[in-house]
């Protein structure tokens, strides 16, 4: 009885005098196959770019992962998580920023389910590293703004997206009680706009062309379904896609002069692709690049209200 008595005081005096201030850890960086710039922010949890097939998957599993939160607009793997023991909450969000209500749905998802918990978003270089650096302000007091900043810094998350930048001064923090009231009834797949989706396969159609570049514009080894001309032709098929899209037309008509200008150059890539030419297939490629960074620039990656 007595020695009970003893742990009960013990017990009360550690949770009066809180937990003794630890020395603020620099996020650790984590090398695993099929997996990119990952990082240790805390026991609960990882941030890094999204699995690369099985090897990924395996990755996590290895690493003790039992929740996959995906700030991506792709469509997550959920069989591959399923197969590796572990389950897939889909939060998508933009480059423009972190609206306070999807904050506090990531923040409660890294709370609640079973961690340790991955963070994704692409290439887990700016839309993850920011909804990371947002849970940790959540649910860390000893993360402060500055703490996250340099976080998001030390990621490789690029300046120029300011609305992701400035999240962790502009952040309402959550109190608890936000917390426990917030739905936690999380997607393992998220519906996603058209454009947002029609982006998901540009980024595709794009990733396959680079692999083309780089193997001299001929099918490169190792992806024996790849027909490089044939990727330029959908890239601009997408893009005619999205011009058509309610959705983008009500965005105005700088938006799809945009897209106009990039079906342009993808047409292009693909008539160089098709001859071959391949200095004309070079200098196609650098217009295609160019529309990308454009059309980003003044439609995608900055808070535009
Ligand atoms: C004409 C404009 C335009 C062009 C050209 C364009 N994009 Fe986009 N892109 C956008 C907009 C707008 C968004 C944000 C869509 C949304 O609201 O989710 C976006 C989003 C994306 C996303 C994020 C998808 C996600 O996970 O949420 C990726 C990746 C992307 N674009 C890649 C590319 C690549 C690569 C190219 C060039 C090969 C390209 N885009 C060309 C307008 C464009």
């Amino acid at each position: 009885m007595k020695r009970n008595h003893g742990v009960v005081l013990f017990v009360l005096f550690v949770g009066c005098s809180g937990p003794a201030p630890q020395p603020a850890v620099e996020p650790q960086p984590v090398h695993a196959d099929g997996l990119h710039n990952v990082f240790r922010l805390s026991d609960r949890l990882l941030s890094g770019s999204s699995p690369d097939g099985d090897a990924g998957f395996a990755a996590l599993q290895h690493l003790g992962v039992k929740t996959i939160v995906s700030v991506d607009g792709a469509v997550p793997d959920v069989a591959a998580a399923e197969r590796h023991g572990m389950r897939y909450v889909h939060l998508p969000v933009g480059y423009d920023g972190i609206p306070r209500e999807r904050a506090v749905a990531l923040a409660k998802a890294v709370r609640d389910l079973p961690g340790p918990v991955y963070l994704h978003c692409h290439h887990g270089k700016h839309r993850g590293p920011a909804a990371a650096a947002v849970v940790q302000l959540c649910l860390d007091p000893a993360w402060t703004p500055e703490r996250a900043e340099q976080w998001m810094k030390a990621a490789g998350t690029d300046p120029k997206y300011t609305g992701l930048m400035s999240l962790p001064t502009k952040l309402a923090k959550p109190t608890a009680a936000e917390l426990d009231a917030a739905i936690g009834d999380f997607p393992q797949k998220a519906e996603v706009p058209d454009l947002t989706r029609l982006m998901v396969a540009v980024d595709e159609r794009w990733d396959h062309l680079k692999l083309a570049k780089d193997a001299g514009w001929k099918q490169p080894p190792g992806h024996p379904d790849l027909d490089p001309p044939h990727e330029a032709v959908q890239l601009a098929e997408l893009y005619r896609e999205a011009a058509r899209l309610s959705a983008v037309k009500a965005r105005g008509p700088d938006l799809l002069m945009h897209f106009s200008e990039a079906e342009t150059a993808a047409n292009e890539l693909a008539a160089a692709l098709r001859q071959p030419n391949a200095e004309a297939a070079r200098k196609a490629f650098g217009r295609v690049q160019a529309s990308c960074t454009a059309c980003h620039t003044a439609h995608r990656d900055r808070p535009t209200r």
